[in-house]
């Protein structure tokens, strides 16, 4: 099913969540606007009008009233009001459908998927899949540096510091993908550094739990020998693979990596192609990641490896 990409913006709110923010953004920006418009008519007047007339604005009323209560009384009205929307957002209590633990790394997203006791269910990478119209609850760390998690359409960025745990609730009222972006500089490709939540309908979301718990298919394997064999001698110290020899938890955990819509964290799109491309130059592509390129393999080799990891969905 062809789901919906949303342009990635703040302004285009598609979960609860994120129309808060929207309606607080508005009435602050629209706030804004206005009482910069009524200083900048008043500076006019005080420098344009005629002398008698302008004489008002030096009353010691004008000046009190609208140099010191006015601003005090706007800015604790729009505290008053920010407190109480972001309490809003905090308190949605309603039990989370899904709970989801992931981890900033340099420069990707370690994802855990959480069963009910909040145990490891299993884990994926750079993509966080959502059933639409129910509440996930994430619990975002870091395993390195500060880190910041932000799918604007969804949900305000939220820090990820190294040795705490922060919750952000999430939701999309539609099916639809959308584009996540590290938000704080974390050093060498932190632009690089983005991810996709996609929204699917809740059967389609219990069909793909059940599909990522299993481990690697291992069907196509035969097609593929000479990558896999490949794959497991070149790669395994750092990727794993359930249900093969591959165990290795420095980077991305590859068992699904077919069923992605994106490589290198949101930096390529994902077919046999840019695998190839990817594992050949990924200093190229992502200048400072922690995967060197691996120029020691023919086009051949590459493209068994590649072919190999394409078909494990
Ligand atoms: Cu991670 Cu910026």
């Amino acid at each position: 099913m062809e789901l919906h990409h949303r342009i990635q913006s703040a302004l285009n709110s598609q979960g609860p969540h994120a129309d808060e923010l929207v309606t607080l953004a508005w009435i602050l920006f629209i706030g804004g606007a206005l009482i910069f418009l009524i200083v900048v008519a008043l500076t006019a007047y005080a420098l344009f009008a005629p002398e008698k007339r302008r004489a008002w604005l030096s009353r010691e009323a004008v000046i009190i009233g609208g140099g010191l209560i006015f601003p005090v009384l706007t800015l604790s009205a729009l505290l008053v009001y920010t407190l109480i929307a972001a309490a809003s957002i905090i308190e949605r209590s309603e039990l989370a459908a899904v709970r989801v633990e992931v981890i900033g790394e340099q420069w990707w997203w370690r994802v855990h998927y959480l069963d009910a006791q909040g145990r490891r269910d299993f884990t994926t990478a750079n993509e966080i899949r959502i059933p639409a119209g129910r509440p996930v609850e994430l619990s975002l760390k870091s395993a390195d540096v500060i880190h910041s998690f932000w799918v604007p359409n969804l949900a305000g960025k939220l820090d990820m510091i190294p040795g705490r745990t922060n919750r952000l609730r999430i939701e999309a009222k539609q099916p639809g993908v959308f584009r996540g972006q590290c938000a704080e500089y974390c050093g060498g490709p932190h632009a690089k550094m983005a991810f996709y939540v996609i929204a699917e309908a809740p059967e389609h979301f219990e069909a793909w739990l059940k599909s990522q718990r299993e481990p690697a298919a291992e069907a196509a394997v035969g097609a593929s020998e000479q990558g896999r064999a490949l794959f497991l001698s070149h790669c395994a110290a750092c990727h794993t693979v359930r249900g093969t020899a591959a165990a290795g938890l420095r980077g991305p955990d590859l068992t699904h990596v077919g069923s992605r819509t994106s490589l290198a964290a949101a930096t390529l799109p994902n077919n046999a192609g840019t695998l190839a491309a990817w594992i050949a130059s990924s200093q190229h592509i992502k200048p400072e990641n922690l995967m060197p390129s691996f120029d020691i393999f023919t086009g051949q080799e590459l493209r068994a490896i590649a072919g190999y990891l394409e078909q494990l969905k």
